[in-house]
């Protein structure tokens, strides 16, 4: 990222948390990046750091040697903070930041004046696209560039059907009345539902979703006549976990709507590749992005496809929807959505025997899921207060009809995904 903050390279020897000491210096106010201990120099004076972090601390405390770095940090001539002792210690790093005499300006306002700057000056008269799924992520790049390029910008968002309740609305809503953004709502329910049809196999479903979804993006970027540049909405962990230790993946990112490629763009715009999530957020609140989409918990692209079982109906992603949704309110009108990284309803395959106003039933049963994670690698399920369990139960049991059971997940991950497909 091109500015002149004072910046900090953290050189990574292999620690479990490889963006620990990151987040405690960005939170402190100063810029900073994370290389891999082995990175040659040209690497590390390019981004002309006042001060060098060695993150060798595993979480357990204990030291992680890992590598030996290319270069000795201490012919870079600046001060060096070895976390050997020290593991994520916000004191000590608080410290020496201080010791180091490194000023403090890495601001949320900071970010955006200049994140605006480098897109301007990157695109200049061009065209710009954007595929706007709602998240976080793709808001905030979308909001950025707009205010950077204005009516250059198209975004196209690919309703697929799988969205939550009221989404699709609420995304037409910020980004055209409030945002003024060109957004071009692709109402692809049918198209994606007919293709869908009779399958029930997850990864088929996955294919099918993420293909149809790569063509009908196609055929809208012809009919926007193939702007120059595609904005993607890379985040800083998607870099440091494929760039350190030798481009290792740490975990694969299965988005849907990789990159179409029958068509040339003429260039890449990442206005938050250099964030992390929690920094992305807090510059969606600061460009006035509502709570809903600035907080929004991440949600797989393939949407409530893999969340309801076997063969995808308009029908029964409908009754997924509305159960989806007053568990939702709940987590949130009772404040434990706080507890929670990732909380939802799944749609089971299974039908059981039930009665209400007094005659039978024979109804779907719903499951209620809420995970806590830090790496989404694993996850622990949340104690929800079984009171509450039981009033969202009622509340679904006796407003969605074809509904009659409702449990709730108690697996963590693993043995069990987050995801129950
Ligand atoms: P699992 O179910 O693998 O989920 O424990 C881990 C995280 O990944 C998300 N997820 C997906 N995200 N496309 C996505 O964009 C997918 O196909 C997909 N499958 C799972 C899941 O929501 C969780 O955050």
């Amino acid at each position: 990222m091109k500015h002149d903050h004072d910046t900090i390279v953290i050189l990574d020897f292999g620690a479990i948390n490889s963006q620990g000491a990151a987040k405690i210096v960005r939170n402190l106010g100063v810029y900073c990046e994370v290389l891999p201990s082995s990175a040659q120099a040209e690497k590390v004076k390019a981004l002309s750091p006042k001060a060098i972090i060695l993150q060798r601390g595993a979480e357990c405390g204990e030291a992680t040697l890992g590598k030996e770095p290319a270069v000795d940090p201490a012919t870079y001539g600046v001060p060096v903070l070895d976390l050997v002792d020290k593991g994520f210690d916000g004191g000590a790093i608080d410290a020496f930041i201080a010791s180091a005499g490194m000023k403090r300006d890495w601001t949320t306002e900071a970010f955006i004046e200049e994140a605006i700057a480098d897109i301007k000056e990157k695109v200049g008269d061009k065209r710009v696209l954007l595929a706007m799924s709602g998240g976080v992520d793709s808001s905030v790049c979308a909001v950025l560039v707009h205010r950077a390029v204005g009516k250059q910008l198209t975004c196209v968002f690919v309703d697929h059907g799988l969205m939550r309740k009221g989404e699709p609305a609420e995304v037409c809503r910020v980004f055209r009345d409030q945002f003024g953004i060109d957004l071009v709502h692709v109402d692809g329910e049918a198209r994606f539902l007919g293709a869908l049809k009779g399958v029930t196999d997850p990864e088929r479903k996955r294919k099918i979703i993420g293909e149809t979804f790569i063509r009908v993006f196609e055929e809208e970027a012809r009919k926007a006549g193939e702007p120059d540049y595609l904005v993607q909405g890379t985040i800083y962990p998607d870099i440091i976990e494929s760039g350190l230790d030798g481009g290792k993946q740490v975990k694969s990112h299965h988005n849907v709507g990789g990159l179409p490629d029958t068509i040339d763009f003429k260039g890449l715009v990442e206005p938050v590749k250099y964030l992390f999530k929690d920094e992305v957020r807090r510059v969606a609140l600061a460009l006035g992005l509502p709570k809903s989409i600035a907080m929004r918990q991440p949600f797989p692209g393939p949407g409530l496809g893999v969340r309801c079982i076997g063969e995808l109906t308009k029908e029964k992603l409908d009754i997924l929807r509305d159960a989806d949704h007053i568990f939702r309110k709940a987590m949130a009108d009772d404040g434990l959505d706080a507890q929670a990284s990732q909380y939802f309803a799944i749609l089971t395959a299974n039908r059981s025997v039930g009665v209400k106003a007094d005659a039978r039933t024979y109804g779907y049963t719903v499951a209620l899921r809420a995970v806590k994670t830090s790496d989404f690698m694993t996850a622990k399920f949340v104690h929800l207060p079984m009171e509450f369990l039981e009033k969202v139960s009622a509340e679904i049991t006796a407003n969605v009809s074809q509904v009659n059971r409702v449990v709730y997940d108690i697996t963590s991950k693993p043995p069990a995904t987050i995801e129950w497909e």
